[in-house]
């Protein structure tokens, strides 16, 4: 059996946890395998939209079993937070999910430097979610992280502390003020909270139910262009988003990797710092922010918008070894007369497709194509969505050489057109 993995193809929130809680039916596991709190997956049903952070989006689902991956880094505070917001009873939840021992905890000290750092740096700020992400995968790789599977130790407070010194030392340095009790007390109830759940090797679980037979689906957060290898560097995020990370992050061999889903948006979209080559600043841009609801799910900061970028897709498509494509947000290009798409790069007289490692500032160049004007949200079929959307998904299909197999025309988990 092998495992599936779904990912964002661009800057996050292409709406993974809409289609996860969409396609969860056909999977028995679903596991996060990176990121943390910094992600805000939503997802719809019987009118009731959810906002998930660290709960992977199958959790709506009975009897299926959710993994918070070894990859994933853990704020018990927020953790806390959200099994209260889920309107599912606690015994209940600790049937649904397990969290890995070797999952790094974000620690509040981690939170005040996260905003610390950025506080420092100005106008060249990443423009973080501020949730302790970077500051905790930077412990996790210095080799000195709180992981979950130590808060069952009879000195886990005094480790604690031992941590909490050396990010107080580092935070004298930065002359920012900041009130640590704001976060300590939710943190510690946020222990218990955790104490709750399994918390065991999940690579092992993982890989034993895999081999008896078991489904798993790997749902990422953010997005590859936020990746920190191959993301625009240094207004990434703080882990592998690509499909190598679903190993690492889950302890899974490549070789049981099967379809890798890239997901990405109709158009374009990025919260935060960065290089954005096609971001759309006038009416257009407007346009798309106010139709779309491109709202920060974490942070509720405006999302800046744009066309679609093919040569980031293709790259996406390259890194992650993507077998099938989704588009979501179909329903939000209805009544454009015209649409552009953005095929290749130019920098003076030279155009070309590959993302510049630097970031050097590209200009986007365009190829336009005929909108369609159809509300599209009542469509299930196919074959009836308009004639021009039809095209757009295939001149997506031939620039990208991937096929688009999932076109999703609304937030609810029933706005989802599987093309058979
Ligand atoms: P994620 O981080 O990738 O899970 O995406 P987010 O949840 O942060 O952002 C996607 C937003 O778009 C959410 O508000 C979703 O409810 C919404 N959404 C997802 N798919 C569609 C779609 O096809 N059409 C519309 N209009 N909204 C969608
Ligand atoms: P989902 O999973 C969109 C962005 C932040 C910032 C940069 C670094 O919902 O798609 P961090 O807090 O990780 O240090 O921030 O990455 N970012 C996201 N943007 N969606 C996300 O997650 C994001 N997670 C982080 O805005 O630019
Ligand atoms: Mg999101």
């Amino acid at each position: 059996m092998k495992i599936d993995i779904l990912l964002g193809l661009q800057w996050g929130d292409e709406g993974k946890g809409k289609i996860v809680d969409a396609i969860s039916p056909d999977y028995d596991i679903i596991a996060r395998f990176q990121g943390g709190p910094n992600a805000g997956h939503s997802l719809e049903f019987n009118n009731v939209k959810h906002v998930l952070h660290l709960i992977p989006s199958g959790i709506f689902h009975k009897d299926k079993i959710n993994i918070i991956g070894n990859g994933v880094v853990i704020d018990p505070a927020v953790f806390k937070k959200e099994i209260e917001t889920l309107g599912l009873p606690v015994e209940e939840l600790v049937k649904r999910l397990i969290i890995s021992a070797r999952a790094n905890l974000i620690l509040p000290g981690h939170r005040i430097l996260d905003a610390a750092y950025e506080f420092s740096m100005g106008n060249t700020k990443i423009g973080s979610t501020l949730k302790g992400i970077g500051p905790a995968y930077t412990d996790k790789i210095a080799r000195k992280g709180l992981r979950a599977g130590e808060i069952l130790r009879s000195d886990f407070n005094d480790l604690y502390t031992c941590h909490l010194n050396e990010h107080l030392m580092i935070l004298k340095n930065y002359g920012f003020k900041y009130d640590l009790s704001e976060y300590e007390a939710g943190w510690f109830e946020g222990i218990e909270t955790l104490k709750k759940f399994r918390i065991v090797n999940t690579e092992y679980l993982i890989n034993d139910l895999v081999a008896g037979g078991k489904k798993m689906l790997a749902e990422g957060a953010q997005g590859t262009m936020l990746d920190i290898d191959f993301g625009s560097y240094p207004y990434v995020t703080s882990s592998n988003t690509v499909s190598a990370g679903a190993c690492t992050g889950l302890g899974i061999s490549p070789k049981k990797v099967g379809e890798v889903f890239g997901i990405f948006k109709a158009y374009c979209t990025r919260v935060g710092s960065g290089p954005f080559p096609t971001e759309l600043n006038d009416s257009t841009g407007d346009r798309l922010r106010d139709t779309g609801r491109e709202y920060g799910s974490t942070t509720g900061r405006p999302r800046r918008c744009g066309w679609l970028d093919i040569p980031a897709l293709r790259y996406a498509i390259m890194i992650n070894g993507v077998t099938k494509l989704f588009m979501t947000k179909s329903d939000v290009m209805s009544g454009f007369t015209e649409i552009k798409v953005c095929t290749s790069y130019k920098s003076g007289n030279k155009e070309f497709n590959e993302i510049p490692f630097d970031n050097m500032k590209v200009e986007p160049v365009y190829t336009e194509l005929p909108g369609w004007q159809e509300d599209i949200s009542n469509i299930r079929d196919f074959e009836k969505l308009p004639l021009n959307l039809k095209k757009y998904i295939k001149f997506i299909e031939d620039q990208t050489g991937i096929p688009i197999t999932l076109v999703s025309v609304g937030p609810d988990r029933e706005e989802t057109i599987l093309r058979v």
